[in-house]
């Protein structure tokens, strides 16, 4: 039985009282911002469910897909031993985030009667090495391979296509075509032609999920359920979250009151946001949150069409590791962060530390605490740090880590990101940067269509030797 604890936000250290007036906030600028925070309430109420705002919806208007999944799904733990994807971006980072806080950190190498589900690998990149590297380790007569691309057009994901396609061919034949399912838009590119030609089973992403807010449309929930997560657990927090974040007040809604901290925190130079979890299955929740906060708020223009260049820097850092690489920096380096905790209540195991230094007391006095008192320790610690070096910080209380919780913990970030644009009055959902990097790829490996874009880029002033030493 999945416990069902609403995740905490704490910004006390975002307020002056805490770290101090030189940084922190204080009730009066947030009672100041009241009419700014009213209009991006509004606007985002009224997006819901409209243009690109269709992953509002998802926690509530799935129930056939899900029953389509959970069958499939069923098909895939029981006829093959590797579940491969194929994607990039938003078609990667939310299924190998859920992968990891959800499954055995070291799932691959359990045995298959521990696993209890295919093997799962996450391929986001174009680097032959790793190509390689998969193809030592999979059989390919016994993977799945999930492709997944909303456009149907990225190079990455159709070069790992073809690869992998020819092999299957080569190794199966006709039947090839059972060992793919495509995740793609319906109505767009070139994977559901693709789809249609071969046979394969599809899912559909819906229009006004971009790809960054995918997580809880089939690109995240199809991979998710072979691995035998709990899916409707999962879509009941992000619902839970959700119903939690309608409320017009600020203080009554966390992803509201996350999203006014930030936009205020910009306004003063704090163009970093640090996101450091404390806990390794929280890990490549990092990862997933710097492309949704990345790729949404770094706009070059406002919807006025005015330059602006805003957005925040995000950066993933692991406690407590990071506190032995990166936390010097921000506790004494510019005063240009934000940095959010994640901390859990209950871990899932609880290691204690034994006794075996009675003559050492400075290594003594771990003995007898466990490894759960120790982390958490640690996080409390850098809290402490950054507050009392006046560094802005807040914190993410999660009960513990389960289905519920990432739904809860990714929705929210979905909707502090959706308030956050608006604070800022962007574009929050278009990508023209990532784009232009996909176009000038086309065109440079010759693409038709690409041919004014390919004249741009060889008309682009040559590199000179002079300064490559
Ligand atoms: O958020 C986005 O839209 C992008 O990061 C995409 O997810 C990424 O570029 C991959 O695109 P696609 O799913 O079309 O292959």
């Amino acid at each position: 039985m999945i416990k069902k604890v609403p995740i905490r936000f704490d910004y006390n250290n975002m307020m002056a009282d805490y770290v101090g007036d030189c940084q922190g906030f204080t009730d009066k600028d947030i009672a100041a911002a009241k009419a700014i925070t009213k209009k991006a309430f509004e606007e985002v109420k009224a997006g819901r469910g409209q243009g690109m705002m269709g992953w509002t919806e998802l926690p509530t208007n799935q129930k056939e897909v899900v029953s389509d999944i959970i069958a499939t799904a069923k098909e895939v733990r029981k006829n093959f031993d590797s579940f491969v994807v194929l994607g990039i971006g938003g078609s990667a980072l939310g299924p190998m985030a859920l992968f990891q806080a959800l499954c055995h950190l070291h799932h691959n190498e359990l045995p298959k009667s521990k696993r209890k589900a295919p093997k799962f690998y996450v391929e986001d990149n174009v680097d032959p090495e790793r190509m390689v590297a998969l193809l030592d380790v999979i059989d390919p007569k016994k993977t799945m391979f999930n492709v997944i691309t909303k456009s149907g057009s990225t190079s990455e994901t159709m070069t790992q296509y073809l690869i992998i396609s020819k092999i299957l061919k080569d190794a199966l034949g006709k039947d090839f075509s059972s060992h793919v399912i495509a995740t793609t838009s319906e109505s767009k590119g070139n994977l559901i032609k693709i789809a249609k030609q071969e046979g394969f089973k599809t899912f559909f992403i819906p229009d006004g999920v971009g790809g960054r807010f995918s997580e809880l449309c089939p690109v995240g929930l199809l991979p998710a359920t072979v691995l035998g997560i709990d899916i409707k657990a999962f879509l009941a927090g992000a619902k839970f979250m959700d119903d939690r974040c309608k409320k017009p007040d600020a203080t009554k809604n966390p992803a509201l009151m996350a999203a006014l901290l930030q936009f205020l925190a910009m306004k003063s130079g704090k163009n970093i946001s640090v996101m450091m979890p404390y806990a390794d299955s929280l890990k490549l929740m990092a990862d997933w949150y710097c492309q949704l906060w990345g790729e949404s708020l770094g706009k070059a223009i406002d919807l006025d069409g005015n330059k602006v260049f805003v957005g925040q820097t995000p950066v993933k850092a692991l406690g407590v590791t990071d506190q032995h690489s990166q936390v010097q920096l921000y506790t004494e380096g510019p005063f240009d962060k934000v940095v959010t905790l994640i901390s859990v209540d209950n871990y899932r195991e609880t290691v204690s530390i034994p006794d075996g230094c009675a003559d050492i007391p400075a290594v003594n006095f771990l003995c007898g605490h466990t490894m759960n008192e120790l982390i958490d320790a640690e996080c409390n610690a850098t809290e402490y740090a950054l507050t009392r070096s006046g560094r802005l910080n807040n914190r993410i209380y999660l009960n513990d880590v389960n289905a519920f919780s990432m739904g809860q913990l990714m929705f929210f970030f979905m909707l502090q990101t959706a308030y956050t644009g608006a604070f800022l009055h962007i574009d929050t959902f278009n990508q023209p940067g990532v784009e232009e990097g996909k176009n000038a790829t086309y065109a440079l490996l010759g693409r038709a269509g690409y041919e004014e874009k390919a004249k741009e880029l060889n008309s682009k002033k040559k590199k000179t030797d002079n300064y490559i030493i």
